[in-house]
């Protein structure tokens, strides 16, 4: 029987990719919510295009109790790929409650439905913000975690939390425990190759590759490259860009994974490409494969940022049977390619 999972933040950047994913390349039935306070239900519009399948969405907010416990009551959801979320780093400082309400708060909210329901199998948003400054390369599941800000710690105290429940399971000999899968992101960029979904950010974007393509397509005046003199090849940051649609199908293996599990438990990931690439080398290939001109200046640091920064992906290829696919070259060509035609 095909399973129901509900995706949250499925009209997200990276939940749009994921439902795609999951409707053309799994047998599982997709239900999806998002309160649409970062995206727009014109998303999942192009997404059933991409799919040729009516797709339920509703209307929630993750922290809203009783609109959780009637959909859990309506249909038989047997597992959740929880994608929704604030995401700002600098936005998380200046507003910190408003990142551990949603973030930590509508998690617990959900798991706490979940429960109820007796639905046990979870895949969760992480990111490789919670190694803090690595003290080595390339960084592994079990390195020291820690935060800087309150958006990376919203996502610490989730994994812990997530953590605790497979503890009070073993400890309580629960019949039916949490099965729990915890993906780190490094860096997504690009987006899904027919141009009708990609990353669509409100305002001036923070991130480098939103930036970099908003200034090749004559949006943005120059790029600021926020400091050159770090410990890496050409002074400049160097970070693990993995498409979007790699990451997507890292959540389909997950969910294959989570359903060959006999026992409960509560497994870590890194979904990266493995391999890092300066700021710079960044702009340089998407002037070659854009054919437009990238003005740059280098600027201060940011603070927070770190020097480097890529992931060993051993035990996702090994585990998950999960391997990023697509190069540089081809996050390049997607990412431009929506630039041109995207943005409703
Ligand atoms: P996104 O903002 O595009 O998508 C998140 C979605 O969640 C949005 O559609 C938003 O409307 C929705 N949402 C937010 N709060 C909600 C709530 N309380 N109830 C219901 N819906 C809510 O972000 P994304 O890039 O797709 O990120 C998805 C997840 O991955 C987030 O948890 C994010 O923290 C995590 N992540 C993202 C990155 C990245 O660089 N994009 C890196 C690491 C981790
Ligand atoms: N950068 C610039 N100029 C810009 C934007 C970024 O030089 O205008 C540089 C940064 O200093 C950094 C690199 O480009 O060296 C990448 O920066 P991003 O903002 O694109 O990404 P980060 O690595 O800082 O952070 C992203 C997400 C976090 C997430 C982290 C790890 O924003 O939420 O990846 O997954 F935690």
């Amino acid at each position: 029987m095909a399973s129901k999972i509900l995706i949250t933040g499925a009209c997200g950047y990276i939940g749009s990719h994921s439902v795609c994913e999951f409707i053309n390349t799994s047998n599982a039935e997709v239900l999806t919510l998002d309160n649409l306070s970062n995206s727009k239900l014109e998303t999942l519009k192009c997404v059933e295009k991409l799919t040729d399948k009516n797709i339920d969405f509703f209307k929630i907010d993750i922290r809203d109790e009783k609109a959780l416990d009637d959909l859990f009551l309506s249909y038989d959801i047997d597992a959740v790929v929880h994608f929704a979320g604030l995401k700002a780093v600098g936005e998380s400082c200046e507003k910190p409650l408003e990142y551990y309400d949603n973030n930590f708060c509508g998690t617990k909210n959900l798991i706490n439905v979940m429960a109820k329901h007796n639905v046990k199998k979870f895949i969760f948003s992480s990111s490789a913000t919670v190694y803090g400054a690595p003290k080595s390369l390339p960084i592994k599941e079990d390195f020291p975690l820690s935060a800087t800000n309150p958006y990376g710690r919203s996502k610490l105290m989730i994994e812990e939390l997530l953590r605790d429940l497979v503890v009070a399971d073993k400890l309580t000999h629960e019949k039916n425990p949490w099965k729990i899968v915890i993906l780190r992101y490094f860096n997504p960029i690009g987006a899904h190759s027919s141009g009708l979904i990609g990353e669509d950010p409100t305002g001036i974007p923070n991130n480098l590759l939103p930036y970099v393509a908003q200034v090749a397509a004559g949006k943005l005046p120059y790029l600021s490259v926020f400091g050159d003199d770090y410990n890496t090849s050409d002074g400049t940051g160097v970070r693990d860009y993995i498409h979007v649609v790699d990451l997507a199908k890292g959540h389909v293996k997950s969910l294959d994974y989570l359903n060959s599990l006999e026992r409960g438990g509560c497994e870590i990931f890194n979904l990266g490409a493995g391999k890092g690439y300066s700021v710079l080398e960044i702009v340089e290939a998407f002037k070659r494969i854009t054919n437009r001109d990238i003005p740059y200046e280098i600027s201060k640091r940011r603070q927070g940022d770190i020097d480097k920064c890529y992931a060993d992906v051993a035990l996702a290829n090994r585990k998950l049977n999960w391997h990023a696919e697509f190069d540089l070259e081809k996050m390049i060509e997607d990412a431009w390619r929506w630039q041109m035609k995207g943005s409703f």
